[in-house]
């Protein structure tokens, strides 16, 4: 270490729990996560919290679509969720929900203090209702025709043909989008937090300098334009937490959503005993906490956040860090295009590391919006990461195994080279810190272009003909190796995996100050191949993937001539044997079908397996009128783990093809198939 260490608390925005995470999202994690393994390479205590945000809404309706309990849904998203980031090398040190009991404790601790403080109101407002469905409905779910110009199909708050934003109340022709229900207009009591009364405050952290540009600007706009008590309440049914002494009242998934980073964190702390909650939350904190959000959510972060923070008497973040949002190929992700790329499809097809490096080649501290363009993404990797970096060891690797027992030189004589790499430290160190991460990619390869002009220059390959040259070539291969060294040392926060093996190679374990020392008289591993190029190939792969996967998410086109099954949905990678003798296929009769109370999509079957029967909800109500498949003998899966849905328990599945909506076609044995038989 060459300064103290400092305590560091990170976070990134906490993605919601109703869907995937997409490329788009990955942005700030590897942004934060790389920033995180170099503060962590350089020494100090850092720790890096994240978690599921876990109520409202969009969450509950999208729980009862499907027909599963809220709780059950966002269980298999967290883990769906902790599986993509870690595959990407996001390295939390905590990853949690918000819907727990810490989250809730803290959440109703912050809101008693805030009320007892005298900082929370209350008013009645009116609100759209949906009498069907009898809820309040947030202004994304309602529809209409735009009171300014007409256009039909608008949600609730702002037009996207001529941009008008206005109140769902007075959309014209309105209806739920939850039930297609005529909504009426019905008052209720909110709770709200009083944020002008934090102006001066607020004012002052902007003015303090220390916010980036683009968001001291949006805060000065918000501040003319006059700052506005926070409606914090919502009326049952709500999933969230309930609002201590207001029955029927539930705080509002955006005040409980940041009391998660601390929850994570005070989970993580009493799970691991890794760090002490107090002392990095107390007023008085000498730690640093910093948030890595997107654009779209600075109000949160940037008004609310710190002025809750400060009215329940906890310290405010150190600083909040937005980033710009994720274009492909120049325009908006798109479904239809194939580039609206989910984080799971990308590890299908590409190594992680790629797009981290791309991200870091592109990111500055600011708020821009920065393109993912395919091509160049496959180029820049490959000529910065293959053709720049990794090349420089594959040239001198091969001849210190085969010549010198794969051993470094012991005194290496011409260190100009080597010195001026080290000496480049300090400033890539200085760009990491200051996430300006596209200065430090651009210093590393304009260093690795001096080292592999060093290599063409004295042509060991030539050199090594004549044995005489021995020591010449060892020098020259073993400084070869060692600025290879040092750009890796320097990349390791950005590419992890291929860190890893680069360290395996190099036999040593980095760390920032490593770049301090020089690898001599030091045995390595053999070479292999480190990192391989992009192959457009997978690319395109990549993208076909992703039509598909919308495709398939899409109703079904009325009559789809159906003879390009297979281009539309390959086969899945080749498994063995053993791979699908897991699954267990058995012959069901179908003892019973009948509708299910409130699910749109489903009926529930009574399967008899020849001695054992089950109850199995399937998605097939579209296509089918429960009676007509009583009696009827189907092929399910009959070890898969029992599913808890909204409905009861779902023990199993039946097998069917096909695209959805009226396209439903259940598997029928050939007569004779007796209930329980295997299918094999
Ligand atoms: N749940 C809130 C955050 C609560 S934080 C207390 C949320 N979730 S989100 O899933 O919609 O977004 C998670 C993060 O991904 C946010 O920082 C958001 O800005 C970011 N992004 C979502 N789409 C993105 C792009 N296309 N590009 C870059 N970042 C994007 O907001
Ligand atoms: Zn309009």
């Amino acid at each position: 270490m060459t300064t103290t260490p400092r305590k560091i608390l990170v976070t990134n925005a906490l993605p919601y729990a109703n869907g995937p995470i997409h490329i788009g999202h990955m942005l700030g994690y590897i942004q934060a996560d790389i920033w995180v393994r170099f503060q962590k390479m350089r020494g100090h205590e850092c720790h890096y919290m994240c978690a599921d945000d876990a109520h409202g809404t969009p969450i509950m309706l999208k729980a009862q679509q499907l027909g599963i309990e809220p709780e059950q849904m966002i269980a298999d998203m967290n883990r769906a969720h902790q599986a993509d980031f870690s595959d990407f090398n996001v390295a939390f040190d905590h990853y949690y929900s918000t819907h727990s009991a810490e989250n809730q404790e803290l959440a109703e601790l912050i809101y008693t203090r805030l009320r007892d403080a005298g900082h929370i109101k209350t008013k009645t407002i009116s609100q759209l209702y949906d009498p069907t469905k009898e809820m309040f409905l947030p202004d994304r779910f309602v529809k209409g025709e735009c009171p300014k110009c007409g256009a039909a199909d608008q949600y609730g708050d702002n037009c996207d043909v001529c941009g008008a934003t206005y109140a769902p109340t007075e959309l014209k022709n309105p209806t739920s989008a939850v039930s297609g229900a005529t909504p009426e207009l019905r008052e209720s009591e909110h709770y709200f937090f009083d944020l002008p009364a934090f102006e001066d405050m607020l004012k002052a952290w902007t003015r303090s300098g220390s916010l980036q540009e683009e968001m001291a600007n949006k805060l000065n706009e918000w501040f003319e334009a006059g700052l506005q008590r926070w409606d914090i309440s919502r009326d049952a049914p709500y999933f969230g937490f309930e609002i201590p002494d207001a029955p029927g009242k539930y705080f509002y998934v955006w005040l409980d959503a940041p009391i998660g980073y601390m929850s994570s964190f005070k989970n993580y702390c009493t799970t691991t005993g890794n760090a002490d909650f107090d002392s990095y939350w107390q007023p008085d904190s000498d730690a640093e906490v910093y948030h890595f959000i997107g654009k779209d959510i600075i109000y949160f972060h940037s008004l609310f956040w710190p002025a809750m923070l400060k009215g329940a008497n906890f310290r405010q973040p150190t600083n909040v860090w937005a980033h710009g949002f994720i274009t492909v190929n120049g325009t908006k992700m798109s479904k239809s295009k194939g580039t609206f790329i989910m984080a799971r499809t990308y590890l299908d097809h590409l190594d992680p590391d790629y797009l981290r490096y791309y991200f870091a080649a592109k990111l500055t501290s600011r708020i821009d919006d920065l393109d993912l363009n395919l091509t160049d993404f496959a180029q820049r990797v490959n000529s910065d990461l293959v053709g720049k970096v990794v090349n420089i060891a594959s040239r001198c690797a091969g001849f210190i195994q085969k010549k010198f027992d794969g051993k470094l030189k012991a005194d290496l004589n011409e260190t100009n080279l080597l010195e001026e790499f080290q000496a480049a430290g300090d400033s890539i160190a200085e760009a990491f810190e200051k996430r300006e991460f596209s200065r430090a990619m651009r210093d590393i390869m304009a260093l690795a272009d001096k080292a592999n002009f060093y290599i063409a220059e004295e042509e060991p390959w030539q050199l090594i003909k004549d044995p005489a040259n021995a020591e010449r070539v060892h020098e020259i291969c073993s400084i070869g190796i060692n600025l290879f060294r040092l750009l890796m040392i320097y990349l390791t926060p950005v590419v992890p995996e291929l860190a890893q093996r680069v360290q395996a190679f190099l036999n040593e374990d980095f760390n920032w100050d490593s770049h301090r020392s020089v690898l001599k008289d030091h045995a390595i591993a053999p070479f292999k191949a480190l990192l391989q190029r992009i192959d457009m190939d997978n690319v395109t792969k990549m993208i076909d993937a992703s039509k598909e996967a919308n495709a398939a998410n899409q109703p079904a086109a009325s009559s789809s001539t159906a003879n390009d099954e297979l281009s539309k949905d390959p086969i899945a990678a080749e498994i063995n044997f053993d791979d699908f003798a897991k699954v267990d296929l058995r012959v069901a009769r179908i003892a019973n079908a009948e509708h299910v109370e409130g699910a749109d999509k489903l009926l529930k079957l009574t399967l008899d397996l020849g001695g054992e029967t089950r109850q199995v909800f399937a998605g097939i109500k579209s296509a089918y009128d429960p009676e007509s498949l009583i009696g009827q003998h189907t092929v399910m899966v009959a070890n898969l783990a029992p599913r808890k849905m909204r409905f009861g328990m779902s023990e199993g599945m039946v097998l069917a093809a096909g695209p959805g909506g009226k396209d439903i076609f259940i598997l029928n044995p050939h007569d004779g198939a007796q209930p329980g038989m295997r299918v094999s």
